[in-house]
């Protein structure tokens, strides 16, 4: 497991995708304000790096650098210690930052996770929407490991994450679990896939009940 704070990293670039979703659909969505009006929960409407100022300064150096470069990240740590907070600062960072127009899609995991299952329960099967969520620009997943554990998913999430790394193209995730605990959820290929990405591992502490 690596210590608290340390930040592995990797520089690989983003690639520009022409990813399933309409063109319409995109340009409305595709700035910054629109994400954070109509796309985040609420309570982090708000959120920048300056509302992390509880995180460690090697986080807010790495975000601020990521915002202009986006690679696959893994954030993990115990409920309440910033972790999704952190990811929609760093999101609104790359707004800011990335000289690359790039359109983030953000799922809670179990949100994902009735996605998939009613997509391949439909009469066309989940090829379309697999590809379509695996294409996207920038996909952050929450809170992965929440999600129901069934071979169903794996193979579904397999498909997903095979694609974009096969693809270079970046994914956020967020968990309470380490790597090692993900493997219900998570194929070992893409675990050990994962290892490769910047891995940000949260200090220990419930920020909730600090409030
Ligand atoms: N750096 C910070 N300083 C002060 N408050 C913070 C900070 N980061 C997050 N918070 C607050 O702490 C609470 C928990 O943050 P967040 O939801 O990001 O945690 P989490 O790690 O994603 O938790 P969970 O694992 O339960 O999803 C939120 O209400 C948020 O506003
Ligand atoms: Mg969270």
């Amino acid at each position: 497991m690596p210590p608290s704070n340390q930040i592995q990293k990797n520089s690989s670039m983003p690639t520009q995708n022409n990813n399933y979703d309409s063109k319409e659909i995109k340009d409305m969505y595709c700035d910054e304000v629109s994400f954070f009006k109509y796309v985040v929960p609420l309570i982090y409407r708000h959120v920048t790096l300056d509302f992390c100022d509880m995180q460690p300064q090697n986080f807010i150096n790495f975000a601020k650098e990521w915002g202009k470069k986006p690679t696959s990240v893994f954030l993990h740590g115990t409920y309440g210690s910033g972790k999704t907070q952190f990811a929609f600062a760093m999101i609104r960072e790359m707004f800011r930052s990335c000289p690359i127009k790039l359109w983030p899609r953000y799922f809670t995991s179990t949100e994902l996770d009735k996605r998939l299952l009613k997509a391949l329960k439909s009469e066309e099967g989940d090829e379309y929407e697999i590809k379509n969520i695996a294409s996207q620009d920038i996909l952050f997943i929450d809170d992965i490991g929440r999600e129901t554990k069934s071979d169903r998913l794996r193979n579904q999430y397999f498909e997903i994450f095979n694609y974009r790394y096969s693809h270079k193209l970046p994914t956020i995730l967020t968990s309470n679990f380490d790597l090692e605990d993900l493997d219900e959820v998570i194929d070992g290929s893409i675990a050990s896939r994962i290892q490769e990405w910047n891995i940000l591992r949260f200090k220990d502490r419930d920020l909730r009940i600090a409030q």
